[in-house]
């Protein structure tokens, strides 16, 4: 049997005291947090919009380049010696984006890749002042390019193999040029039928995978 005992109010210092009275601080500070962070988001907003406006509306505007149309002759990886045969094409179209200016691209310069791996130099390419439509630029890459071997040339292999089960064989083109005094910097990717890409070269007279064109993207320098 137990005995019915009156119950004891809390005192101040008893434990349950302490747990409200923290309870209750930490009510106050999330308060105090909601009232504080939309006046941060002001403050913040108000200190980097001056920096921030003129680069979002007077962006620097830039063209990005389309690549009107590709061919791939030869795409071959060399397990023994640890090379990438290659023969690409590729024109690259350029839209002038006024009708009334003169756009000028200067350093124009076309590398292009695959899985990673820089296929050879960039062909670099005549400039181009445009005044209204659009110009083209043709470039062509073909060559043996070596592939340190271990993870990048089983990289290289393991895209090819991987790509070819799918059936489409892409291959990056970064561009980069000079508009109008400002660096601009795109990613091509052609687009490739794998089966139609020739895996020797000098099989068949004229054999080569087309891709018929689309447009590059913003890129980082470098990126790829
Ligand atoms: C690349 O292909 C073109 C067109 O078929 C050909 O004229 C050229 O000789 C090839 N280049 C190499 C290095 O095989």
């Amino acid at each position: 049997m137990t005995t019915a005992e009156p119950p004891v109010p809390p005192s101040p210092t008893s434990p349950r005291g302490g747990v409200r009275r923290r309870q209750c601080a930490l009510a106050l500070a999330a308060a105090a947090a909601a009232c504080l962070a939309p006046v941060a988001v002001l403050l913040a907003v108000l200190v980097l919009a001056p920096s921030l406006l003129p680069r979002l509306l007077l962006r620097p505007h830039h063209v990005v380049p389309y690549v009107a149309t590709a061919e791939l002759r030869l795409l071959a990886f060399d397990p023994a010696a640890s090379a990438v045969a290659y023969n690409l094409s590729a024109t690259l179209r350029f839209d002038s984006p006024c009708l009334y200016c003169t756009w000028r691209y200067a350093e124009l310069r076309a590398t292009p890749s695959y899985a990673g791996q820089k296929l050879g130099a960039a062909a670099e390419l005549p400039e181009i002042t445009q005044r209204r439509g659009s110009d083209s630029r043709d470039a062509a890459w073909a060559g043996t390019q070596r592939v340190p071997p271990g993870r990048r040339a089983r990289a290289v292999a393991a895209a090819l193999a991987r790509e070819e089960a799918e059936g489409r064989l892409g291959v990056r083109v970064a561009v980069s040029t000079v508009q109008n005094g400002a660096r601009s910097d795109f990613a091509c990717v052609l687009s490739f039928p794998a089966a139609s890409v020739p895996r020797r070269s000098g099989s068949g007279a004229a054999a080569a995978a087309v891709f018929d064109g689309g447009r590059c993207v913003d890129a980082v320098p470098r990126e790829i």
